[in-house]
This record gives structure tokens, sequence and C-alpha cells, in this order.
């Protein structure tokens, strides 16, 4: 529940339902990953590749991509500051809302801004946030250039790139920094999964 609504005259209604039934139900704890790192970092195939890890010791997930998610909910938003902060202000609370269903939700946006993953955590109860530094270096990120995104970039075809035109902010403090310029994808969620279960988010 946020203060810095303009919408009057709503109340909160409670379920009787609560978090703690559902995570019950599940037999295991709702929390958020949160990949962060530039384009072609791994958020992506990480987030996904934790997934099917957890997916198979029985934990309910959902991934919320960066590049799908503007397909649709966030697909009236460019890449300026403002519409950056915008769509990690949605995510940030699709996220709070997939963590009271008691899933384990694995966001991968560039979340370029401090500020901007700082207000997410805050929307977060202590210990259900979970930052996860895909450091991989910008020269690795435009060397591999997947989608090709940074050749266009680089010859001014996409303006507010970020690492390129638009800046990217690393973490200080996150719970998890993978170099995933270096290490392998497999090492990578052997990295993701021991930092849930230390979190005690589930135990097998
Ligand atoms: S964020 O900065 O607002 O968090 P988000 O993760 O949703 O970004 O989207 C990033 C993806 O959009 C990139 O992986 C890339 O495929 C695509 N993209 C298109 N234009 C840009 C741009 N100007 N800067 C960064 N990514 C871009």
């Amino acid at each position: 529940m946020t203060n810095n609504t303009i919408s009057s005259n709503v109340v909160w209604q409670q379920s009787e339902i609560t978090r703690r039934d559902r995570e019950n139900m599940n037999q295991h704890r709702g929390a958020v990953l949160w990949f962060t790192g530039l384009s072609g970092s791994g958020k992506s195939a990480l987030a996904h590749a934790v997934e099917k890890r957890l997916y198979q010791q029985s934990v309910r997930t959902y991934v919320l991509d960066g590049d799908n998610i503007r397909h649709g909910l966030c697909g009236d938003l460019g890449f300026s500051d403002i519409a950056r902060r915008e769509n990690i202000r949605r995510i940030g609370e699709v996220s709070k809302l997939f963590v009271d269903t008691g899933i384990v939700v694995l966001t991968a946006f560039i979340s370029p801004f401090q500020e901007d993953r700082a207000v997410v955590r805050k929307l977060h109860q202590q210990g259900d946030f979970i930052e996860v530094y895909c450091a991989a270096s910008l020269d690795i990120c435009a060397a591999r250039d997947v989608k090709g995104l940074y050749q266009r970039a680089r010859k001014g075809e996409i303006k507010d790139f970020t690492g390129i035109s638009s800046p990217y902010e690393a973490p200080e403090n996150a719970e998890l920094t993978i170099d995933t310029g270096e290490a392998s994808l497999e090492e990578s969620v052997e990295k993701a999964i021991d930092t849930l279960k230390k979190r005690n988010i589930f135990n097998v």
C-alpha cells in the first residue's frame, strides 16, 4: 500500500486468505529475484534457467522479462529516464503482488538507475527483495551484441541506449553479483539457487 495515490475514495480491502496461507500451501516463501545489468548481460537467460531449476524443485515461479513486458503492460513506454523510471515502478508494484501470492518472481530489466531500484527495494518487505547484478562489462555485452542493438546505437540509430548514450549505475550492495561475462550459465544458476536457499526461500 503506497501513500502516493491520487485516486480518491478508495478503501483497502483485506483478504481473509493471507500471504502466509498461500506460502504454506506452496511449501515455500514468496520473493523477488531482481536481475539488473546491461542489455546482453545475460539477465533473461539466467532468470529463465533459474526458473527451470526451481520448477524442478516444485517452486512456483514467474519470469517478468523487460522485452516481453514492453510488448504489453509497458508497451506505452520508451527509454527516456522518466519512461524507465515508470517501467521499473510498475514492475516493482507487479513484483510485490507476485510476492504476496507466495510465488518466486524473477525480473529481468536493465533497471539502470540506483534510485529506482532503491524505491522497489523499499516497496518490498525486508528479505523479500534479492538483487542480482549481472556484471558483464560493456565491452563484453557490446562484443556479443546478441540483438545487434549496440552496433545500431553506436551508429546513432537508437537513441538513449544504455551504456552508449544513457547511463547504467551499477549496484553497490546487491545481494549477489555474478560476473556473467565470465561465469558459465550453470555456475550462475548455482549461485542464484544457493542464495535463495541461504535465505530460506525454499529448502530441499
Ligand atoms: S529498462 O531500462 O527500462 O529497465 P528494459 O529492461 O525494460 O529497460 O528493456 C531493455 C530492452 O529493450 C533491451 O534488452 C533491448 O532489447 C531493448 N531496447 C530497445 N531500445 C533500448 C534502449 N534505448 N536502451 C536499452 N535497451 C533498449
